[in-house]
Parts: C-alpha cells; structure tokens; sequence
C-alpha cells in the first residue's frame, strides 16, 4: 500500500516539485480530496447526460398511433416540454378527444398542436397533411409511429384479406408515413452531428417482431416485417443524421386483445396510459443521450 502511495507521490511532485513540502499526511489530505471532488464532477456529468438536457421547446414532433391512450401519454409530454404537436389517426374521434386532453398541457402561447385525419394506405393525402403540418409548426424533428391491428386465428381459418388487412395497418402504414417525412427530415438532420439534436423516428412495437404465438400467424408476420424493415432503414438513414430506433414491449402486445376484457375497463386504460409514459421517459433517456 506505502509503495503505490510513494509511488503516486512521487509522480505528483515531478508535476508539481512544490508538493514536496508538503507531509506524508497533508499529501493524503490533498489526495483525497482531488478523489472526492473529482468523483462528485463525474457524478455531475453523468447526472446532466442522463438528464434533461435536450430541449423539445418550439421543436415539431408528429405522432401517429391508432391507439388514443399511446398517442396522448406520448404527446403530453411534448406538448409539457413546449413542442409543437401534431397528430395523425384514422380516427376523427380519437384526433379530437386527443386535442381536447392536450389542450390543458400547452407551454406557451404560440405553441400549435395540430390534427390531420387521415387514411394510412393513401400516401399522397399523407405526404400533403405533413407537408401542411410543416408550414405551420416547422420541419420535423420527432416522427412516433405505432400502428397495430390484431386479428387471431388459425391459419386454416384466416381469410386472405385478414392477411391483407393486417399487412397494411401494421407494414404499409409504417412504410408510408415513414416514406412521407423522410424529406423533410433530411432537411432537418443537415448538420446536425450530436446525438440529442439528430431527428429521430421511434416505432413502438410488440414484441412480437421475435416471437410467436399460437393463431397469430397473420399479426406475427406483419411484426416481424417491422422488424427486418427497420434493421434495413437504420443503416440507411446513417447517412442522412437520422436516428431510428424499434422500441419493443412486451407490455403493448397486450394492449390489442386488452379490448376484450370488458370488466374494469377504466382501470385497464389507465395502466396502458402510464405504460405509454414510461414509452416516452425511457426513449428520452436512452435515444437522446
Ligand atoms: C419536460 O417534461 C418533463 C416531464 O416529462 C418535465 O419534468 C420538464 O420540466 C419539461 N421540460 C420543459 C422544458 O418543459
Ligand atoms: C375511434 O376512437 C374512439 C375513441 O378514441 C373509439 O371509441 C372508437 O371505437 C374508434 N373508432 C374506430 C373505428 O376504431
Ligand atoms: C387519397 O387522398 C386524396 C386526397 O388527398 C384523394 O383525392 C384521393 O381520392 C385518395 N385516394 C384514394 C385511393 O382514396
Ligand atoms: C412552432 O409553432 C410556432 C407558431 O407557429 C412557431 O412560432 C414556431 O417557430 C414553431 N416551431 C418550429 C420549430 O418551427
Ligand atoms: C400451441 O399449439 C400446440 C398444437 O396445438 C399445442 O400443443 C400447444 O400447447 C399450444 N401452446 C399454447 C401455449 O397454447
């Protein structure tokens, strides 16, 4: 032990030739310190990674999700940050009562929450609601995407068009709000090279993009299409200085056949309003960082 404290004396003086005045115990006071304080510096710094730091004032972020309790549960907390909101659905239903929550939760005064309906397999009415959506409340900086239909069965039993239909609300949708905003988010990533300041798409999927269950072949498939369609864009986009990430949870794949329990059904929309905060917690944390 001696040794390594001689040692580290030693090293230090020839830095610092005035240290030898000092004793042996005032050079271990001083030592110590430096640990101490320099400890509490990397505490510092890697409290202020872990937290807050990115500012989602006046930035535009676009949500699309057929499920109004993920929707709001990730919009509120854009719309609490100062960002300009706007929403995408199918649901003329959904957009509204969706607004009408985050309305209670606006920053500032010129802060735009905006709402466009829309039907996701039509990519032209797509690309003009987010170029629309861009004039008002800026480039895009944030794209959350969720899409999900769920209809089991067996294999033997499904229809074709059960297929089709999964498909397109659970692949195409994706591919085409994701197709639609690339443009726009390219010109927004332009030199951008932080981490925290690149745009950023975020899917959250079931985690049914890995494995599967009995009579889901349809739903499954269509996950797992996500999944090999966002291992393939994440490089791409690379060059563009835009971020994708697949969140999976396993939590959400209960979210569709949650429409079956009919008992305590406010009970189960608030759970799934506070699983879908913690969506937007842990993608901060960890996709902005
Ligand atoms: C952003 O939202 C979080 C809650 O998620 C809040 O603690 C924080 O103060 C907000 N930041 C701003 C700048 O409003
Ligand atoms: C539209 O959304 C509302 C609530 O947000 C829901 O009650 C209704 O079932 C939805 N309609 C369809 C066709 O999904
Ligand atoms: C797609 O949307 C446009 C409006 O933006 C509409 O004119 C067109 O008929 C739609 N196409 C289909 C196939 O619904
Ligand atoms: C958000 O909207 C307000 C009002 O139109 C605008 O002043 C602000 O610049 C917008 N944010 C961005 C990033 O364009
Ligand atoms: C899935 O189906 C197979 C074949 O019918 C059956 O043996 C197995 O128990 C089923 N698994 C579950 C979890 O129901």
């Amino acid at each position: 032990m001696s040794c390594i404290f001689c040692h580290i004396r030693s090293i230090s003086e020839n830095f610092f030739p005035s240290l030898s005045k000092l004793t042996n115990f005032q050079f271990s006071i001083l030592l110590m310190s430096t640990v101490i304080l320099y400890s509490l510096f990397s505490l510092y710094s890697l409290q202020r990674t872990w937290g807050n730091i990115i500012n989602f004032e006046s930035k535009h972020i676009i949500i699309y999700s057929n499920f109004p309790i993920i929707m709001q549960a990730i919009a509120k907390f854009a719309v609490q940050n100062g960002s300009n909101v706007t929403l995408i659905s199918k649901n003329q239903t959904q957009l509204i009562q969706s607004k009408k929550f985050l309305l209670s939760y606006i920053a500032h005064e010129n802060q735009i929450i905006s709402t466009f309906l829309l039907d996701p397999q039509n990519f032209s009415q797509i690309q003009k609601s987010i170029l629309d959506s861009i004039k008002t409340s800026g480039l895009p900086f944030l794209l959350f995407i969720n899409s999900e239909e769920n209809i089991d069965g067996k294999f033997q039993n499904q229809k074709i068009s059960d297929f089709e239909s999964q498909m397109n609300s659970n692949f195409f949708a994706i591919v085409n709000i994701i197709k639609a905003i690339l443009p726009q988010m390219i010109s927004f990533g332009l030199n951008k090279k932080k981490r925290s300041e690149k745009p950023k798409i975020i899917l959250i999927n079931s985690q049914t993009n890995s494995f599967t269950f009995n009579d889901s072949s349809s739903f499954c498939a269509s996950k797992y299409a996500i999944k090999g369609l966002c291992d393939c864009l994440r490089n791409e986009f690379k060059a563009f200085n835009i971020d994708l990430h697949l969140f999976s949870t396993k939590k959400l794949s209960k979210f569709s056949s949650d429409q079956k329990i009919q008992q305590s059904k406010q009970e189960s929309l608030q759970k799934r309003f506070i699983e879908a905060e913690k969506i937007w917690i842990i993608s901060k944390k960890s996709y902005f960082n």
